[in-house]
């Protein structure tokens, strides 16, 4: 586990395999303090590999206590082999042969959760990506694809249900009380899909016709008291089916399709073969204990996983730095879907919002790589919001230069040309372009670059020949091991906004959008027959991955946000007026001048509140100051406390001077239908608590509503959102502790709700933040081997309080790195996810830029620092 000397690989090095592995049958026999595991590979040496006589090398974790080796049925000796760190030398392996070998492992000792480990009382696994080397010794590679039979053996009354991938074959009882189920998957997987699952479990059934008439059986596996919870992971996942039919022509396969939720799960789910294995967080779902925001996630990961049925594993990826092939991919396929079951435009800012705050930061920091990397210590470093969020970004970029009939044309080559195959990126961008017929060499470069470009628009009307011309300028800053940027192919969505608020014809045919593609460092666009120099309007719906300036005046904003054709740039053109109004305050709070809010922004508001014929979903968005955290990423050094007090100070502005709108909206939005959690009311509930945010700082007004609110709560959104503004706001401590206690009481075995109540108090702005963590680390509710009850209060705290986070006494970081030391041991990965907040320490003021720094260097001195930490701290320092 420990690695002294991390060593980096590189895509360039990439070998294909010299054996591979065409059959593997498994046998899994589990007891209380171990688990035998027998394998039995057919093993070939692979005609493609260039070396015809090199040893055998199996991968495998020091943890596996090696019993025997077997090759065609004869034992052989110690000197057959070798162990390293790594795995398993075989010397002499025959170029065909059946290799059998038996391992025990001690999955109940297992707290890193890759591999087999036990949640609770069941036994599951996690192999993405390099898990199944800890079950046992396996080529354990995505190019190497196997067709499984696996046997389960355990005890039956405490593990009535045995699952694993594809179909159960054969079950049956035998001696002790034991019993066991085997299972076969007839499509050829790599080993990180494998999975397997022992528990008593209980199981929720429908079923799903395929378009070719095929029946297939639906089943969701939870512990008992959760089968209540189960209703909106089951709709979503028959949405699912339907919409890949339809949108990109993709059916199921296999006659079953497993979904198992487990408490203790490093991620959020996992798409192995007919049998996803789900963290409850992401599957589990009931009106009374979840939130609006946890349903759409449910809905979003349900489709993730399943659409992965094609985008990953039918065709899967030839190596680690493919991972977007596969993640891009179905990151911007369930984009579409839940555009698709909700609002398209909610949803496009949304993606935004989360692009621009995280993926920003990330590309600008430390660890700032390509969305296709060229090298890693750890991969499990690079399940990064760039590989995900930015490869789809990437996608959808490409889907929007082929059009619709293309990019399904294209897709459709890829799936069936691959399918069965692990294959890379190019093999993807190639289908795309032999369908279209475009040359997409100089769009490759978003693959390979990294960094956020830059474009800067500038705009000319000449009065007297009535042309107006655009001109674009690209750049990109300089990344770690990337100082130099070649121009990326940009497509620029783009419209002219009149004087009356309409859309220009842009050209002859009398378009009023167009993409236009920036290809070099520096084009102009020009327009004829203007009368009056429009308004122009950028990166619509956000076609590229960048970051856009534009010298806009405040009325200029002002009109786009009332009138823009285009929902996005309507709702980007407020954020970049209040943006405008925060930073002046920002550098008056710094410069200690007195604040004074800017009146426009005001009206603006009042406007949005008083038109009732708006989509509340979208007034909420609009209502939305920018976070504090996307408020540091485009600051050039993050000011904390001028930050934190600017923002407070405009929303105090704009509470104090719409007291009366924003009490009517809330009354007006009061719900009176059945929950349900539906694109409508998750908009209205939305905008109804936003206001309610704002009214927390109307003395006694808010604090009342937010109580009563509390007490009559008919959904865990509204309650939890009246709970969070009580405990945020100062003058309502007392209600804020009585809400506490009474959520406590009544959902102290809802293990979701109670993470839910962590992260609240995790994120309360009031002082004495860190105190509050430390004191909940004792509570019963708390447990950080639970990467769940981990992220609520940890990750929470370090990462969105940064008022407290980030104290002068540098007192949060200390605290951070201890708890990143004391997860070092027990979950690398949990662990290197809670670094990041350190790794922005070159942005930050003194003292606390040195503090974090600090912090970083006592994480870098402790002995036996895995390497997943290592990776990120080194890269940092
Ligand atoms: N394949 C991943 C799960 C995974 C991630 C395994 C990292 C091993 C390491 C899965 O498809 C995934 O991407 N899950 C996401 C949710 C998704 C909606 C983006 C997750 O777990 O957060
Ligand atoms: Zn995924």
């Amino acid at each position: 586990m420990k690695d002294a000397t991390a060593q980096t690989i590189y895509l360039k090095d990439y070998q294909v395999p010299e054996f591979l592995i065409d059959k593997t049958h498994l046998v899994f026999d589990l007891n209380d303090e171990f688990c035998r595991v027998r394998s039995s590979l057919s093993i070939r040496r692979n005609p493609e590999s260039q070396s015809s006589s090199s040893p055998l090398f199996l991968h495998g974790g020091a943890e596996l206590e090696l019993q025997k080796i077997e090759i065609d049925s004869a034992v052989i000796s110690e000197t057959d082999y070798q162990r390293t760190a790594e795995g398993l030398i075989i010397d002499q392996a025959p170029d065909n042969c059946v290799i059998n070998i038996e391992v025990l492992i001690k999955p109940h000792l297992n707290t890193t959760m890759m591999g087999l480990y036990k949640s609770r009382t069941m036994y599951c696994t996690q192999c993405e990506a390099e898990g199944f080397r800890n079950i046992t010794f396996y080529l354990d590679r995505p190019d190497v694809m196997s067709e499984f039979t696996t046997k389960i053996i355990a005890d039956k009354q405490q593990f009535p249900i045995l699952l694993s991938n594809g179909n159960p074959i054969d079950q049956g009882d035998i001696e002790n009380g034991r019993h066991f189920a085997t299972w076969h998957d007839p499509f050829k997987k790599p080993a990180y899909l494998f999975a397997l699952v022992a528990g008593d479990l209980s199981v929720v059934e429908d079923s799903f016709t395929t378009c070719t008439n095929r029946n297939i059986l639906l089943q969701i596996f939870v512990e008992e008291k959760d089968l209540n919870k189960c209703d909106h992971a089951m709709l979503s996942l028959k949405n699912s089916m339907r919409w890949d039919e339809q949108t990109y022509g993709r059916e199921y396969d296999l006659d079953r399709f497993m979904i198992v939720a487990v408490d203790d799960f490093n991620m959020g789910a996992m798409e192995n073969k007919g049998l996803n294995i789900f963290n409850t967080s992401a599957v589990l779902a009931n009106p009374k204990t979840t939130t609006d925001a946890a349903f759409q996630r449910v809905e979003g990961i349900v489709a993730h996983e399943y659409f992965h049925n094609w985008s990953g594993n039918r065709v899967t990826c030839r190596d680690w730095f493919q991972l977007s092939l596969k993640e891009g991919f179905t990151v911007y396929r369930d984009s579409q879907f839940s555009a698709d079951m909700n609002s398209p435009v909610v949803k496009r800012i949304e993606d935004v919002v989360y692009l621009r705050t995280h993926q920003f930061a990330e590309d600008a920091g430390p660890m700032s790589h390509p969305v296709q990397p060229d090298a890693y210590m750890e991969i499990n470093n690079f399940y990064t919001l760039t590989v995900y969020e930015k490869g789809a970004e990437v996608v959808g970029m490409i889907h929007s230069l082929l059009g619709d009939e293309k990019f399904r044309q294209g897709s459709d080559l890829y799936f069936s040309r691959h399918d069965g195959q692990a294959v890379t990126i190019e093999e993807f961008v190639g289908a795309m372009e032999e369908v279209s017929g475009q040359d997409l060499k100089q769009f490759r470069r978003w693959y390979k670059q990294s960094g956020t470009p830059v474009i800067d628009v500038t705009s000319h009307y000449d009065p007297e020949a009535k042309t107006y011309n655009l001109t674009f300028e690209q750049s990109c800053p300089a990344t770690p091991g990337q100082s130099q940027k070649k121009p990326f192919v940009i497509p620029i969505k783009f419209g002219l906004v009149g004087a009356d608020g309409r859309d220009l014809p842009l050209n002859n045919q009398g378009d009023q959008s167009m993409v236009f593609s920036l290809y070099e460092t520096s084009q102009t666009l020009v327009f004829e027959n203007l009368q009056q120099p429009p308004v122009p309007s950028l990166l619509r719906g956000f076609s590229a991955p960048v970051k856009l300036n534009y010298n806009y005046s405040s009325d200029q904003l002002a009109h786009l946000m009332a009138n823009d054709s285009d929902g996005f740039n309507r709702w980007d053109a407020g954020q970049k007026l209040s943006l405008q109004v925060l930073n002046k305050l920002i550098e008056d709070a710094k410069a200690e001048r007195e604040l004074v809010m800017d009146q426009q922004l005001i009206k603006v508001f009042k406007s949005l509140l008083s038109d009732h014929s708006l989509d509340p979903a979208m007034v909420n968005l609009m209502l939305q100051l920018p976070s504090e955290a996307q408020l540091h990423e485009q600051a050039e050094i993050i000011y904390v406390e001028a930050i934190h007090r600017a923002r407070q100070f405009a929303r105090q502005s704009i509470a104090t001077a719409l007291e009366q709108q924003l009490a009517s909206t809330y009354q007006r939005l009061t719900e009176t239908q059945d929950y349900a959690p539906e694109a409508n009311q998750i908009g209205r509930r939305a905008l109804r608590n936003c206001v309610l945010g704002y009214l927390m700082k109307v003395k006694t007004v808010g604090p009342e509503l937010a109580w009563q609110q509390f007490n009559n709560a008919s959904n865990m959104t509204d309650k939890a959102a009246a709970l969070s503004a009580l405990v945020n706001c100062e003058t309502a401590q007392n209600y804020a502790t009585q809400a506490l206690k009474a959520f406590e009481q009544d959902y102290c075995d809802e293990t979701l709700a109670m993470n839910l109540w962590l992260q609240v108090q995790a994120t309360s702005q009031l002082p004495e933040g860190l105190e509050r963590v430390q004191a909940l680390m004792e509570h019963s509710a708390f447990n950080i081997n639970n990467p769940n009850k981990a992220r609520s209060l940890l990750g929470a705290f370090c990462s969105a309080n940064p008022i407290n986070f980030h104290n002068k006494e540098g007192s949060g970081y200390e605290f951070l790195q201890q708890q990143i030391i004391a997860l070092n041991a027990l979950n690398p990965q949990v662990a290197a996810r809670l670094v990041t907040p350190l790794t922005r320490w070159k942005k930050l003021p003194e003292p606390n830029c040195q503090l974090m720094r600090d912090a970083l260097q006592q994480i870098a001195n402790h002995k036996g620092l895995v390497k997943d930490i290592q990776e990120i701290v080194t890269k940092s320092l």
